[in-house]
């Protein structure tokens, strides 16, 4: 375990995500990374950082990597809740499944 607490980020396989456990590991903290696609999680290359393939709609999935994560460094001190997609459309012809994608993973996730 290191000194500073755990930082979680969904989505943290590319922008902002990515962006944010890389500056808080070069800030010296450990991270529990989550996204679906882990081998950009593996590529980041960061230090003490506990990788996990989860989906935010799975939240089973989210409850194990925070357990997992916390076993080996302490409690999560901060949950950037940051997965999130766009799709973009005319309210008018867009399917509502896309607004329901989008509530389900930006909103509820
Ligand atoms: N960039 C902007 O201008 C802007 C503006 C307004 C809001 N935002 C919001 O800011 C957040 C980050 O945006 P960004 O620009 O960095 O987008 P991005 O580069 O497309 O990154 C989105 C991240 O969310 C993850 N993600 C998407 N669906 C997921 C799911 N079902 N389960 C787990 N992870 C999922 C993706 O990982 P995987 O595909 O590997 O799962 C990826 O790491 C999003 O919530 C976005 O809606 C961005």
């Amino acid at each position: 375990m290191t000194s500073k607490p755990l930082i979680a980020i969904t989505g943290a396989s590319s922008g902002i995500g990515e962006a944010t456990a890389r500056a808080f590991s070069a800030a010296g903290h450990p991270l529990l990374l989550m996204a679906r696609r882990l081998d950009r999680l593996e590529a980041l290359g960061l230090p003490n950082a506990v990788l996990k393939k989860v989906d935010v709609r799975d939240r089973a999935a989210i409850a194990d990597a925070v357990r997992d994560a916390e076993a080996i460094h302490g409690p999560v001190d901060m949950m950037f809740a940051n997965a999130g997609i766009a799709r973009l459309g005319d309210i008018a012809k867009q399917p509502p499944e896309e607004w329901d994608e989008m509530i389900d993973i930006n909103a509820k996730g």
